[in-house]
């Protein structure tokens, strides 16, 4: 007996461009703020830098075969900025262009469709030194950059996605500064927020005059919030992450306004008809959940919160991340109940482990196995109780360099010895490719 998902359910796996792809200086890529981040001492574990990561720049047709024998239907992957434009505006970059062709080529060629998002953290540095997403005018250079792309490979690609997680970028990039390009304090946390934001909607809507035949969304990053310990302290810096992480981004796009409490903290950003202009038609919302987040009350931090981690008893990813399935559950009910039930993509989940591979590099993987498991079975949940949710993405391909954490913290179902740039296929990946042959998990 299967646990069946609907009919239509697609399958996917995702990836980006920085965590992945290596050749940071060939064919004409600029730097980008990941290249000065990770190269400034003590800011990633081990020192590790995304200048080689799994080398993907030069193995598309190899790890292209994997994807086609793991069967998913889609492949989510971002273009990188700084290779497309080295200045981040300007004059294109030709072979930039050359290696995003060919890779939808080859995509399309294995049969799988590829979803498309401009953005995954890797800013061009040359923006980052003109103020970067601080700067109101990063919503015109954004805008330019998406229609380009769209331009080249909107004849063979329909999906795309605008910004991947802004709240990631406003907090860890701006507000708490483990995360490039490492600014720490409020008003950069709000700055970021709203410039994200509008670069979101300028650029949905320039997309949508040119061809309305593109299903346009972006992908956030959403977190179901609950106090560390009971107290109104730690309740309320709960509610504040909430405001701050997911409806900060959720409501905008969806109802046009921000929440209240973040009005006078927004108010220096927000200019007549931004909020319009935000406030754009999208085709879905790609969403990356993890897990549920643990918030006590510190006045110390930017925004009087700190995310802590899990009280004893849940389990933990090697990142810190609780496994709360529930919470994905709780979470697809709060887009049906609050934001119209807009058709949801998982576009990210997957759990981080330290890995040891046997002497074949076959690594046995089954706590990734049974997170993605309890997962999908919340998701399965929330759809009998009329949840939009349409597909559903496993973070990762390849393992990847995981940001501030590098490469210890694994997250792919295919592990990459960074010694050998061998791929071999884990466990979870012949468990996956089972799922999506049979849509559905054993029961
Ligand atoms: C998300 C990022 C992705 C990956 C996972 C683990 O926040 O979008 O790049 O690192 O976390």
């Amino acid at each position: 007996m299967t646990l069946e998902f609907p009919h239509r359910f697609k399958w996917g796996i995702s990836s980006a461009s920085y965590q992945i792809e290596g050749a940071v200086n060939e064919d004409g890529r600029g730097p980008s703020i990941w290249d000065t981040f990770s190269h400034t001492p003590g800011k990633i574990l081990n020192g590790h830098t995304g200048d080689v990561a799994a080398d993907h720049y030069h193995r598309v047709s190899e790890d292209t075969e994997l994807l086609e024998a793991l069967g998913t239907q889609i492949y989510r992957f971002s273009t990188a900025w700084p290779r497309i434009f080295p200045n981040g505006t300007g004059t294109a970059n030709p072979k930039g262009v050359a290696f995003y062709d060919r890779m939808v080529d080859t995509l399309l060629e294995a049969g799988i469709e590829p979803w498309v998002c401009f953005y995954h953290w890797d800013l061009p540095q040359p923006l980052q030194d003109r103020g970067g997403w601080l700067n109101r005018e990063i919503a015109e250079w954004f805008t330019d950059y998406a229609v380009f792309m769209a331009g080249k490979l909107g004849d063979r690609v329909s999906t795309f996605a605008m910004l991947n997680e802004p709240s990631v970028t406003a907090y860890r990039g701006h507000g708490v500064g483990e995360y490039a390009p490492g600014v720490a304090n409020r008003t950069a946390f709000f700055g970021a927020t709203h410039h994200q934001n509008l670069a979101q909607g300028t650029a949905l809507r320039a997309l949508r005059e040119i061809n309305p035949a593109w299903r346009l969304g972006t992908v956030l990053n959403l977190s179901v919030a609950a106090p560390a310990v009971d107290t109104e302290a730690d309740r309320d810096a709960a509610r504040m992450y909430d405001l701050t992480w997911n409806r900060a981004f959720l409501d905008p796009l969806y109802h046009g306004r921000y929440p209240e409490r973040l009005a006078t903290d927004l108010k220096p950003f927000v200019a007549e008809g931004d909020l319009e202009t935000i406030h754009q038609p999208t085709d879905y919302l790609g969403i990356n959940f993890y897990c549920r987040s643990f918030i006590s009350a510190d006045p110390s931090g930017p925004l009087g919160f700190n995310r802590g981690t899990p009280p004893a008893g849940i389990p933990a990813s090697s990142m810190g991340w609780a496994a709360t399935p529930e919470a994905f559950y709780e979470q697809l009910v709060d887009l049906r109940d609050n934001y119209g039930n807009p058709p949801v993509y998982c576009t990210e989940n997957g759990l981080s482990c330290i890995e040891t591979p046997d002497e074949n590099g076959f690594v046995d993987d089954t706590d990734r196995i049974s997170y993605i498991d309890s997962y999908l079975r919340q998701a399965h949940r929330a759809i009998a109780e009329g949840c939009r949710f349409e597909g559903y993405f496993v973070w990762t391909m390849l393992d990847t360099f995981e940001w501030k954490w590098g490469f210890d913290h694994r997250m792919g179902l295919i592990h990459v010895d960074y010694e050998t740039l061998r791929r071999t296929p884990k466990r979870s990946y012949r468990w996956f490719r089972d799922v999506v042959a049979a849509n559905g998990l054993p029961d």
